[in-house]
């Protein structure tokens, strides 16, 4: 139970931790003192002697001031010790985040992060803050109170010394028992968690498909399975502190019938019967106060190894060059040369890619579902490494570039993009915090969003609920790619961004999208080849491999995989009646 790496992690908690020993022992040092002299002068009055009163009193009134101060300094270095751990660990966790960079999402899911930076962390607060201290000071407190005693009676200070180490042994054995039910318990736990949350989100479906009444039962039957297993836990924990009640309390008892056998055998005077009354449960106070510490200190244990396991994680990239690549980034072209990827390392999503973003073009990808298009955009943005080849951004090996240097450089428009609550201004500002009214408007404007923001009674600070959700699909994705906008980075990567936006609005937004690329840029992934029939360069992916590049024109008259593609689209699309004359089809 005592964790060396996360001590020595938080090493400065260490002087918090021995202050906070330091105050306890004074404490109880203070506490025998007053108890010895009511003892003595006990003995005093039963012996007829002269009891200075006054000057007891005065003693007396001084050691409890002084075992005041330290309760109170007590608690303010336990507070020290804890925050300080909490903290350290918070930024320990905050700065390894920052080092996966969004790779994070790959090696741990968001929710252990959550659990792990939020309830982990606090969940060591009594680990720092009380059982440490207290461990030590369980140890140093009947020593100490053995020496006292020692001087009234040699026979009683050894029996309730011997008496002491019974509490951790009851600990360890109900620990054994502790673990197993613990374990059992965060599983119907999460479980339970696991459930409730999916049913929450497919309320809707559960609904239509008139099986929610079903669901609601199995809820039930685990609700029920969590509430016996509550139950066991605490039932565990009551009975551990009975049997460490009992230890403690038959120990004393033990101690006291000793000191009366050794009162008649006139061995000790009343005084020292009531020293010794007074004194023998504190020899088992402070590990009964450990034993409950323990149980909340062995949660923090735990966290510790979920914590140390996210630190343990390897960072992919090594940035030795950091920054001398900051000043050469800026307006990119990306080169990937011989690029191979694949997700799990037996199917190769990507083979052998060749192509050229210019600085300030305007480049499309186009191909079938499940081409790569996306993995080409993810491995731009390092959010993988590919298995061959090289990425390089204005001539510079993406590898050399950190994370967070590159993205300030390149933004990403995909369909899960994600809006946040609050308000439509609050989303807007997230991407550049000093806009204008004017880069606000544009970039409404260029979004096709301007005119019905302006028609809301609240305007840009309309409240859009959680996850946006009281926009419509295709406002999301709009507002999504006005904020991109704003961000104003040098390369923006479209990737399906305009996919729930109505034909004609669409149509407007890829010819804003066009002008950008005087100035930016442009990278369009899309499946629909009508949006990118203005680009400077179309690369058709075909299966993971690049199977044509040229302008619109040109691969329509090479008449090949694209032309193929064009054909099924445009013929589609007139069937469904979305072509006309100011469509782009023609
Ligand atoms: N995170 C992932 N883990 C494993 N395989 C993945 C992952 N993401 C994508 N894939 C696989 O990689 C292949 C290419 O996916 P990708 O998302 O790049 O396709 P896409 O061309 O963007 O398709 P779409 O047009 O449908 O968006 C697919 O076969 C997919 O199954
Ligand atoms: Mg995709």
């Amino acid at each position: 139970m005592i964790n060396k790496r996360l001590i020595n992690l938080c090493s400065d908690s260490k002087k918090y931790i021995a202050m906070t020993i330091l105050m306890n022992w004074v404490s109880i040092i203070c506490n025998i003192i007053i108890v010895f002299l009511i003892g003595i002068g006990i003995d005093q009055i039963y012996n007829n002697e002269n009891v200075p009163i006054y000057l007891y009193a005065v003693v007396i009134s001084l050691l409890l001031i002084i075992r005041f101060i330290c309760n109170l300094l007590n608690s303010k270095f336990s507070y020290l010790s804890s925050t300080n751990a909490k903290t350290i660990l918070r930024q320990s966790v905050y700065k390894k985040l920052l080092s996966l960079g969004v790779d994070y999402a790959n090696k741990a899911s968001t929710s252990t992060i959550v659990q792990v930076a939020v309830d982990g962390i606090e969940a060591l607060e009594v680990y720092f803050g009380k059982y440490l201290p207290q461990l030590f000071y369980s140890l140093l407190a009947p020593l100490t109170l053995f020496i006292f005693l020692s001087f009234i009676s040699i026979k009683v200070s050894i029996i309730l010394l011997i008496c002491v180490p019974l509490i951790p042994l009851s600990i360890i054995a109900v620990m054994k028992f502790a673990k197993k039910i613990l374990k059992n318990y965060w599983k119907v736990y999460t479980n339970l968690g696991d459930t409730f949350l999916e049913n929450l989100y497919g309320l809707t479906t559960l609904k239509v498909f008139n099986v929610d009444e079903q669901r609601h039962r199995k809820m039930n039957e685990d609700a029920e399975k969590f509430r016996k297993v509550t139950m066991k836990v605490l039932s565990m924990q009551l009975n551990s502190i009975n049997v460490m009640d009992l230890i403690a309390y038959g120990g004393s008892a033990l101690g006291i019938i000793t000191a009366l056998f050794e009162f008649k055998n006139g061995n000790i005077s009343v005084g020292g019967i009531l020293i010794i009354t007074l004194l023998s449960s504190e020899f088992f106070i402070p590990l009964r106060l450990l034993g409950s510490y323990f149980h909340v200190a062995m949660n923090g244990i735990t966290a510790s190894d979920k914590i140390f396991n996210l630190l343990d994680l390897k960072e992919n990239e090594k940035c030795e060059k950091y920054k001398s690549v900051v000043q050469k980034i800026h307006n990119p072209s990306i080169t990937m040369k011989n690029i191979s990827f694949s997700y799990d390392g037996k199917r190769n999503v990507l083979e052998n890619i060749n192509l050229e973003i210019e600085n300030k073009s305007y480049t499309a990808l186009v191909g079938e579902s499940g081409s790569g298009k996306s993995t080409i955009a993810s491995l731009i943005l390092k959010m993988y490494q590919a298995d061959k080849g090289t990425i390089f951004l204005n001539g510079i090996d993406i590898v050399n570039i950190p994370f967070n240097v590159l993205i300030k450089r390149i933004a990403l428009i995909s369909t899960n993009s994600y809006i946040f609550g609050g308000t439509i201004l609050e989303n807007l500002l997230m991407a550049k915090q000093n806009s204008s009214d004017k880069d606000i408007e544009y970039a409404l404007k260029t979004a096709k969003l301007y005119d019905f923001v302006m028609q809301l009674p609240n305007k840009l600070q309309t409240h859009i609920g959680e996850g946006g959700n009281l926009l419509s699909g295709g406002q999301k994705q709009r507002l999504a790619l006005a904020r991109a906008i704003l961000a104003d980075r040098d390369l923006i990567i479209f990737d399906e961004a305009t996919s729930n936006v109505d034909v004609e609005s669409e149509e407007q937004i890829w010819k804003a999208i066009h002008e950008l690329s005087r100035k930016k840029t442009i990278l369009v992934i899309s499946h629909r080849l009508a949006n990118v029939k203005y680009a400077d360069k179309i690369y058709v992916l075909n299966k993971g491999k690049l199977a044509e590049k040229g302008t619109h024109e040109e691969l329509l008259a090479s008449k090949s995989v694209y032309y193929n593609l064009w054909t099924v689209q445009r013929e589609l699309e007139m069937v469904r009646g979305d072509v006309n004359e100011k469509n782009f089809w023609y």
